[in-house]
């Protein structure tokens, strides 16, 4: 195939070349990674799933715990020899390093791996083609870890759409400074998208066949961009309202919130808008108030109860997710007790769970009353099996329902799609291919392990009902 292949009105003949992402961690990242490939896509460079024959590969990574970081030196040493086998080419592959890694290590890094060409925090994913560009004049690698006070949204083109769901990121960075956590140091100041400039990117998206869009933020609630109309701002609920208005989308979801920013109108928002999936990712960290405080949460055990109160009183429905540290350093057995009552009491949906990772430059890293690792590890197997048992009982208790599933996928088996159910379970039916990316009403038949499997019920998706995310129990 000849390497020319298309070219550009203004730019002459473009050359075209293969990209790999490997992207790690948080959804922040899914999303800059896609719009890595956006920016790359007008230079010709096209998406491929594999480092080998990859001109440009590029590894979007965190820095959350010490295990993910870890991995991304173990994938740089595989792909150590592929650039080495390239190394006489007349185009040699190029290793970008982006993401929290990336931010937090910046020299460090290249030290550790001189073979790397590229160094760029989250907040330069626009500034890639330019990076590129710069190999050519630099003898060693090109490092780019500034915080621009011109944002990367201002510089990116309109995302593309890629099936029926999508990510849009609304608020970046966090100012919170919790004890354990990296991302203040990694992503920067917290910062929010202009509403107009939200509502903009979700119309591209519905018109390019999105149903369901996923706010992203590392404090998604904190949001409180530039509202349209007025010289103020807006806060989450005022502008998931305004994009519910928006034809066409069917279904909102926002994720990850902080207890702290849950405000009366988000509540509110949860109980009186249709579109919003019931569905919440509220990280509680831990269910002791005095853990809490030592991880400078801004909140107690108390306050996280009463939250789940009101949002349970406007949409008794909804479904709860959480992250929980556990061995956070002077965690006693009392402390952990009180985080398995608290999942008792809550009764979760889902939930992601970790051994706490002390991670350079954070307090609590300096703390010397760390929880030994055997300690870590007998309660996070005690806090996961109690996990899963409520994970298995509320996917048990959704058999009978009828619920709308928005198809993204083929399914498990032949003539079968997979799609999501308003509570984000993963929900698997028989339906022909050209259904992808409809909202087909079903009647939930099995749970099995961590997905159900439903039968089709109403073949007219486009019936009114499918905005409804209700649960209708069955006769
Ligand atoms: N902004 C979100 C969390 C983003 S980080 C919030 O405040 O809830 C995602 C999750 O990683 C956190 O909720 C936490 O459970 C986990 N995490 C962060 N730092 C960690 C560390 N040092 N060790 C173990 N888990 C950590
Ligand atoms: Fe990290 Fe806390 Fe900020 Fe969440 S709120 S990103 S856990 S510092
Ligand atoms: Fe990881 Fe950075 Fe996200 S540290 S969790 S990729 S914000």
């Amino acid at each position: 195939m000849p390497r020319e292949q298309f070219g550009t009105p203004n730019s002459g003949p473009v050359r075209r070349k293969k990209l790999f992402i490997k992207t790690y961690g948080c959804q922040m990242n899914v999303y800059d990674s896609a719009r890595m490939a956006d920016v790359l896509a007008p230079l010709g460079y096209e998406t491929i799933d594999e480092p080998d024959g990859a001109d440009l590969v590029v590894l979007n990574t965190c820095h959350i715990r010490e295990k993910a970081a870890e991995k991304v030196f173990s994938d740089l040493g595989r792909l150590k020899p592929l650039k080495a086998a390239r190394a006489k080419d007349q185009d040699p592959m190029l290793i970008a390093v982006a993401g929290c890694v990336a931010q937090a290590e910046g020299d460090a890094l290249v030290a550790r791996a001189p073979y790397v060409d590229i160094v760029m925090g989250p907040q330069t994913t626009h500034r890639l083609p330019e990076l590129i560009a710069r190999t050519h004049r630099s003898s060693g690698a090109v490092l780019d870890t500034d915080f621009p006070t011109d944002t990367k949204f201002d510089h990116l083109p309109p995302p593309r759409a890629d099936g029926p769901t999508a990510f849009l990121s609304v608020q970046e960075g966090c100012d919170k400074f919790c004890t354990f956590c990296v991302v203040p140091y990694t992503r920067g100041a917290e910062y929010s998208r202009p509403a107009q400039a939200i509502l903009d990117e979700a119309r591209g998206l519905i018109s390019a066949g999105v149903r369901e869009i996923t706010l992203l933020g590392q404090n998604v609630n904190a949001y409180h961009g530039d509202a349209i109309g007025s010289a103020n701002t807006w806060s989450l609920g005022r502008l998931i309202r305004a994009l519910a208005d928006i034809d066409g989308l069917d279904r909102i979801r926002y994720t990850t919130s902080h207890p702290r920013d849950m405000d009366d109108e988000l509540i509110e928002t949860h109980a009186t808008v249709p579109a919003l999936m019931p569905y919440l990712h509220l990280p509680v960290q831990s269910g002791s108030s005095r853990v809490l405080e030592a991880m400078n949460r801004g909140h107690d055990r108390d306050t996280y109860y009463r939250i789940i109160e009101r949002l349970r009183k406007g949409r008794p429905d909804i479904a709860l997710s959480s992250d929980f540290i556990v061995g956070f350093p002077g965690e006693s057995d009392a402390d952990f007790a009180d985080t398995m009552q608290l999942i008792e009491d809550i009764e979760f949906a889902q939930a992601f769970s970790f051994k706490y990772s002390p991670r350079p430059g954070t307090p609590a890293a300096e703390n010397t009353d760390q929880v030994p690792d055997d300690t870590k590890a007998a309660r996070l197997s005690a806090l996961q099996s109690l996990l899963s048992q409520q994970q298995k009982a509320f996917n048990q208790a959704s058999v009978g329902l009828h619920l709308p599933v928005l198809l993204t996928g083929p399914g498990r088996h032949e003539g079968q799609m997979v799609g999501r159910s308003p509570y984000l379970q993963p929900v698997h039916l028989d339906a022909p291919a050209t259904d992808h990316g409809k909202i087909v009403m079903t009647e939930i038949k099995a749970a099995i392990s961590n997905s159900l499997s439903a039968v089709a019920i109403d073949s007219t998706p486009e019936s009114p009902s499918r905005k409804t995310a209700t649960r209708v129990d069955a006769h």
